[in-house]
């Protein structure tokens, strides 16, 4: 075989297991003869043939005699996604917080196993290359940020970095648009406070992120949870007739693999959502932290990228795709950017200058491009690998997610489990999960619970889901 032969059939199994990967072909489906992919793509049948038996070896299609390829279910048992919940959308109160500070303090001990975290592994994080970019730093650019505060909207290098890399069609963002903020929920915070006060309501997506949830309880809000589905996120419709039935000040969305469900809105869903928003002159904050974790071969719209008069406050940060300590975030608040950067001074006076340097310097030179096209992929197969370990230990009946991005299966077992006594259980074993009930301000989603596949797949990660596996049996 020619080293080009070579390469075309690794380059079209590749294609065929993004869109695996990505939804396109389900597990079960079959996929296209070797014939008309021959046909379709002028590749001769030899190639086409020797690309499925490299999916076979990567264990994602199965042969099927005398019949072709089908896209492996898992473990030959596919276990169906989660259905869309039904849920009444009144606003209410929200009481998450103690359960949350236990958990949390529960994450902070270096034995445990973090598939309740959303981090990647640290060797997943590129710390040698921003080390040495800190160590090159002349000792007299360090003394000087040390012993000054730095602009209260950031480091200028950085917001030019950042405004060249919003995903477009950018309508004109510029370095000046952009506020840098200690990670993404100190953005959402300020946005939050910049817009809404006590009382007001705020709708989000349910399941929600239950920082969100915690957000809005301290700062004595209501709020609004509005159904998502697993694959496409919240229905637009769905959304309408929550804002027409509620008094809501502001949504907070999570537009790309929305923590928890992974789930991602299509741009004709966001386009849709956006002007209704606009219709009820309701802001967005939208938080994009997972948008740049896509599996597939195209990073997913914003809804910032289709908001012409300002009514988006963007916000993300690089404690996913970088690393989590560096606490460094950025908004885009549109309209709002003369409040928010009035929050920003009232509380934070401004950011620390010496990372936002590092960062800045980090994007210039090309390295966070190549260091995101390595991170996506492997995140991809961390996820496929996860999906099939717990479609492997799980009981038969459990429904999974299948991510297209970002770092999270969301799992919903049979009613009768309560996915507080797994975790107290997991929590013995030294292993860390969300459970459901964290991500909503009711009792719902007590049978849920998300598992973090931002860790380096490894025989210990397949031994932990070995084990919840064995608690869940054990259980019923
Ligand atoms: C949706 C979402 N937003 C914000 C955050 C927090 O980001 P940061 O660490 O940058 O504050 C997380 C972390 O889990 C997240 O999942």
């Amino acid at each position: 075989m020619t080293l080009s032969q070579n390469f075309q059939y690794v380059a079209l199994a590749d294609e065929i297991e993004a869109g695996i990967t990505n939804g396109r072909f389900e597990p079960g489906e079959k996929l296209p003869s070797l014939r008309k992919l021959h046909l379709q793509m002028g590749i001769s049948i030899s190639t086409v043939h020797q690309a499925y038996i490299e999916l076979e070896k990567r264990g994602r299609v199965e042969a099927k005699e005398k019949s072709g390829f089908y896209v492996r279910a898992l473990n030959g048992n596919p276990m169906k996604r989660p259905p869309l919940l039904k849920i009444k959308t009144e606003p209410c109160r929200v009481m998450v917080n103690d359960l949350a500070k236990t958990i949390n303090q529960d994450l902070q001990s270096d034995d445990i196993l973090m598939l309740g975290a959303a981090v990647p592994s640290k060797d997943l994080m590129p710390l040698k290359q921003l080390s040495r970019i800190m160590k090159s730093m002349p000792a007299d650019f360090l003394q000087h940020h040390m012993s000054n505060y730095d602009l209260c909207a950031g480091n200028a290098d950085l917001r030019d970095a950042l405004s060249k890399r919003m995903p477009g069609p950018a309508f004109s963002i510029s370095a000046e648009d952009i506020i840098i903020t200690s990670g993404c929920l100190d953005a959402v915070s300020l946005c939050l406070r910049s817009v809404a006060g006590p009382g007001d309501a705020v709708l989000v997506e349910s399941p929600a992120f239950h920082f969100f949830l915690q957000l809005i309880e301290d700062l004595n809000m209501y709020v609004v949870e509005v159904p998502g589905c697993p694959e496409t996120g919240m229905n637009p419709e769905t959304f309408k007739e929550a804002l027409a039935s509620h008094k809501i000040k502001v949504c907070i969305l999570n537009s790309n693999f929305q923590n928890p469900l992974g789930s991602v809105m299509s741009s004709k869903n966001k386009a849709r959502i956006l002007s209704i928003a606009k219709e009820y002159d309701v802001p967005i904050i939208e938080d994009d932290i997972y948008g740049d974790l896509f599996y597939g071969d195209k990073r997913p719209a914003t809804f910032k990228s289709m908001d012409k008069t300002g009514l988006v406050l963007y916000c993300s940060s690089f404690s996913k795709a970088l690393a989590p300590g560096l606490r460094t975030g950025w908004t885009v608040p549109g309209r709002y950017k003369d409040a928010v950067l009035r929050m920003k001074l009232n509380n934070t006076i401004s950011s620390p200058g010496i990372i936002q340097s590092v960062i800045a310097e980090f994007i210039k030179t090309g390295a966070y491009d190549r260091h995101l096209r390595q991170l996506r992929n492997k995140l991809k197969n961390q996820a496929s690998a996860m999906a099939m370990a717990v479609s492997r230990y799980f009981p038969k009946d459990t429904r999974i997610t299948f991510p297209r991005g970002g770092m999270f299966i969301w799992v919903e077992l049979n009613k009768k489990y309560d996915s507080l006594e797994i975790y107290q259980q997991a929590y013995q074993k030294k292993i860390s999960i969300l459970p459901g009930v964290l991500c909503s301000s009711s009792d719902r989603y007590k049978n849920c619970l998300r598992i973090n596949c931002g860790l380096r797949w490894s025989p210990r990660l397949e031994n932990a889901i070995k084990t919840m596996g064995e608690i869940i049996n054990q259980l019923s």
